[in-house]
């Protein structure tokens, strides 16, 4: 059999439109049945696996995937071993630390002793034990944004884009723990034939990302 490789892309979500439009300007037209979790490109040898964002990179570490498109802050977070091979320029965004917009932030020691909500509980241990603060997480996987509404917390630790999520909630931004795009990455060690195919890819994308610049 030839030697294919496989690429995963989000499932949904906010990467997913911007993934498929790059592979599309590298020249590579997808078969796009809407609702099926696999395709295959019709002029590459590439199959698209359609997965969770969450659980990407741990399909990229056990080979399940070759590479894929995803958040640097998700590839962070999760501490897997992947290598990451190229910024993409697309899906921007920010980890912040932000709290109820009415309360007077005094520094990072506001956060000692705090209860903090979020989904992203390795990236903002990694930020608390740097500034060697004692904080409780709560760890939600979604709408992070109503936790301090709600009682549930003090603070928030969460991806802001636009900031809309974050003013629609009342809160305010005071610290940002890292910042983020979308890129491809790897298996650490994918094959030889995957790798020709691979050398190909990268260098259609680092051309159409040189000709947006
Ligand atoms: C993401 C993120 C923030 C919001 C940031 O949530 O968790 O809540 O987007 O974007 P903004 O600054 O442009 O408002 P998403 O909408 O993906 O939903 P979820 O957190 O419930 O998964
Ligand atoms: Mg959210």
């Amino acid at each position: 059999m030839s030697t294919r490789l496989k690429i995963a892309i989000q499932k949904s979500g906010r990467l997913q439109n911007d993934s498929l439009q790059i592979l599309k300007e590298c020249g590579i037209s997808i078969d796009n049945g809407k609702d099926q979790l696999k395709a295959q490109a019709r002029n590459f040898p590439l199959e698209v696996l359609y997965l969770r964002n969450s659980d990407i990179p741990q399909y990229v570490q056990d080979g399940v995937a070759d590479i894929a498109i995803v958040g640097e802050n998700v590839v962070i977070e999760k501490q897997k071993e992947v290598e990451i091979l190229q910024k993409l320029g697309f899906s921007k965004c920010r980890l912040k630390m932000a709290i109820p917009k009415d309360e007077a932030y005094t520094g990072l020691d506001y956060f000692n002793g705090k209860r903090i909500a979020t989904s992203y509980p390795n990236s903002l241990q990694a930020f608390l034990d740097a500034n060697n603060l004692d904080s409780e997480i709560h760890v939600i996987s979604g709408s992070v944004e109503i936790a301090p509404n709600i009682g549930l917390s003090d603070a928030i630790c969460d991806i802001v884009s636009s900031g809309s999520t974050l003013f629609k909630n009342g809160l305010k931004e005071v610290e940002e723990i890292l910042s983020s795009e979308a890129c491809l990455v790897k298996n650490v060690n994918i094959s030889e034939g995957k790798n020709a195919l691979l050398s190909d890819l990268l260098f259609r994308m680092r051309a159409v990302l040189a000709a947006k610049n």
